[in-house]
């Protein structure tokens, strides 16, 4: 008899494809990013992302709570500041009164600490100019100058009641002079999530929607270059040198492969995040029928945890929490 051996013979039920299933999601290593808009009465729809929206503090709260009901293990919030509230240094991110800064009290009053509560801690949605930091004589942006402030807006953010904080500037040395400035201030139980592996790339394209970026350029002086795999790796090993407690490739879906490399390197936990336009590129295509949206959500995510990533951010956290309960 030949084959002897029958792969397709644990494939036959679906019982049996669900005993052998060897990565499962589940609702507690999602990550639901959240927009929180200055001035709004109601939430706002983010066009590019259908689905997806600027909240207004109230419907914040309410998607919080809904985020928890659901089982979701963190929340991450970024901030949009009025037109007016942009400048070039982006004070508007370090001001307690800030919109990210009253949105941090808005989801610790709401949820507590039954998930975790994260936020962005970056400048590019609080500059005049939509650079992620300040910028120098020549129009470059100023690695260190800029360190100073995120300092400053990681301990804004404790003081607020995060309990984690998102370091998603790419500049150098930013783990290490938050960690510090986070210790200095009697924060040393908030903990820091490293953006370390964050490339330049073409999907946060309707993010910029989302946070209404100011910016004109790029960020490739500051962000990775997509075709770099070992450049990830020291990044990476420099965000575990400097304190960082969990460290992040980021888009996800387009990296997959230095999601393992990363996993396969470190002993800190490893995050991904499914980008916007990933959320974009899949709502896109299912919109038209061409895909079946479900099914490639799940694939996608399932993926990226395949791949390596204990923790996803994904704006379907909290719809594919609710569905994995169904399972
Ligand atoms: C920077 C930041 C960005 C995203 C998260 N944090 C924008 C950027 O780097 O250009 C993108 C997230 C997404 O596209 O979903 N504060």
């Amino acid at each position: 008899m030949f084959p002897e051996i029958r792969p397709r013979r644990l494939r036959r039920t679906p019982a049996l494809r669900r005993l052998v299933e060897e990565n499962r999601l589940s609702p507690a290593e999602l990550v639901l990013p959240l927009f929180v808009k200055e001035g709004l009465i109601e939430p706002k729809p983010i066009s590019s992302m259908p689905g997806v929206v600027q909240h207004s503090r109230e419907s914040l709260r309410k998607a919080a709570h809904e985020a928890v009901s659901a089982g979701v293990g963190g929340l991450m919030l970024y901030g949009v500041p009025t037109d007016d509230h942009k400048d070039e240094t982006g004070s508007a991110g370090l001001d307690p009164a800030g919109i990210l800064n009253v949105g941090i009290q808005d989801l610790v009053a709401e949820v507590g600490d039954s998930t975790v509560i994260m936020s962005d801690l970056c400048l590019d949605e609080f500059t005049s100019h939509g650079h992620c930091g300040v910028l120098a004589a020549d129009g470059s942006v100023d690695n260190d100058a800029t360190l100073a402030l995120y300092a400053e807006l990681g301990v804004a953010q404790a003081a607020a009641g995060a309990h984690m904080v998102g370091t998603s500037g790419m500049m150098d040395g930013q783990v290490g002079v938050v960690r510090r400035a986070l210790d200095k201030a009697g924060y040393q139980d908030v903990s820091v999530l490293a953006y370390s592996a964050k490339y330049a790339g073409a999907f946060y394209g309707p993010f910029r929607e989302a946070v209404q970026s100011s910016l004109k350029g790029d960020r490739r002086q500051y962000q990775q270059d997509p075709p770099n795999f070992r450049e990830a790796l020291r990044e990476v090993d420099l965000d575990v040198a400097e304190g960082a407690d969990i460290v992040m490739v980021k888009p996800a879906l387009a990296y997959l492969d230095v999601i393992a490399a990363v996993r396969e390197r470190v002993d800190v936990p490893v995050a991904a995040y499914q980008v916007s336009g990933e959320y974009a590129m899949i709502e896109a295509a299912a919109a038209n029928g061409w895909i079946d949206r479900e099914r490639a959500i799940l694939e996608s995510l399932t993926s990226i945890k395949r791949a390596g990533s204990q923790i996803t951010l994904t704006y379907w956290a909290t719809e594919v929490a609710q569905l994995l309960h169904r399972f």
